[in-house]
């Protein structure tokens, strides 16, 4: 066993098939194989590789089967395991559906596995129809559960929604809206980070202590000053991840980008659609 771990975080990859509702004229699915391309080009080869939601833009089964086969077709060179998280863009259903291959239920989609010693827990903040994230008593009882026996390297979390304060008060609306109790569930544990989506922008910062880091978006990612409205830029990026010494390591990587602003959100579109 190595002394370390190393992964790739993506996230936010908004996939849809081919020609359908093309997310801002972007290419999303060229997107994730550019990232693909940059990490067969890796020293180290990851480990595994983790995807922390937002997994489709629409969440219809026809996206998933089409993601599988993307994705399939990408790790294969990799040859490592691949891990998923459901988004608020996600469908569980048509997840399982779509994607797993198994029958469509509303069930959450969380698990934990063990990874070279270090144990990746991913959780579901998605609730359908929500924009924000929550994370209900029986998931968090499960993850109390799951914690009571530390493992050998510590434990990452993964989950879209994060936790940590943003620099607007717009972006803060979008995060996991009941961080406390997964804050009690995680205390005293060996939770060495925690890794997220869903703002499409690095964001890193301390969640009680532990490092906590929101990356980028795969398809594109968001202006993070812009305090009225959501900027949504041709960018997109990934982190790679270490573990050493029983501590969380990240490193936020950028892909080449035209960086132009490709859609503004407005606060008065959403006022004026309620
Ligand atoms: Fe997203
Ligand atoms: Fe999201």
């Amino acid at each position: 066993m190595q002394d370390t771990v190393f992964f790739v975080h993506m996230t936010d990859t908004h996939i849809n098939i081919p020609g359908k509702n093309p997310l801002f004229k972007i290419d999303a699915s060229q997107k994730l194989r550019d990232v693909f391309t940059e990490l067969e080009k890796l020293e180290r080869k990851p480990d595994f590789v983790v995807i922390s939601g937002d997994l489709t833009q629409d969440g219809n089964v026809e996206d998933y089967s089409y993601l599988r086969l993307l994705l399939e077709e990408e790790m294969s060179k990799l040859g490592v395991p691949l891990y998923l998280a459901l988004g608020n863009h996600d469908s569980r259903p048509y997840f399982r559906e779509g994607y797993l291959e198994e029958e469509p239920t509303e069930e959450s989609y969380y698990y934990s596995v063990m990874e070279s010693g270090l144990r990746l827990i991913v959780l579901n903040t998605q609730v359908p129809g929500l924009n924000e994230g929550h994370l209900d008593e029986e998931q968090l009882e499960w993850l109390r559960e799951t914690l009571s026996t530390p493992a050998p390297k510590g434990s990452i979390i993964v989950l879209h929604h994060p936790v940590v304060p943003t620099p607007t008060a717009l972006m803060d609306s979008h995060l996991l809206c009941n961080p406390q109790d997964l804050a009690d569930a995680i205390a005293g544990s060996d939770v060495i980070g925690l890794l997220s989506g869903h703002i499409h922008v690095n964001n890193i910062g301390l969640f009680e202590g532990i490092p906590s880091a929101a990356a980028t978006g795969v398809a594109f990612g968001i202006e993070p000053t812009a305090a009225h409205s959501m900027k949504f830029i041709d960018n997109s990026g990934y982190n790679l991840v270490l573990v050493k010494d029983g501590r969380m390591i990240v490193h936020p990587m950028a892909m080449p980008g035209e960086q132009r602003l490709v859609f503004e959100w407005k606060m008065e579109m959403e006022q004026a659609h309620s």
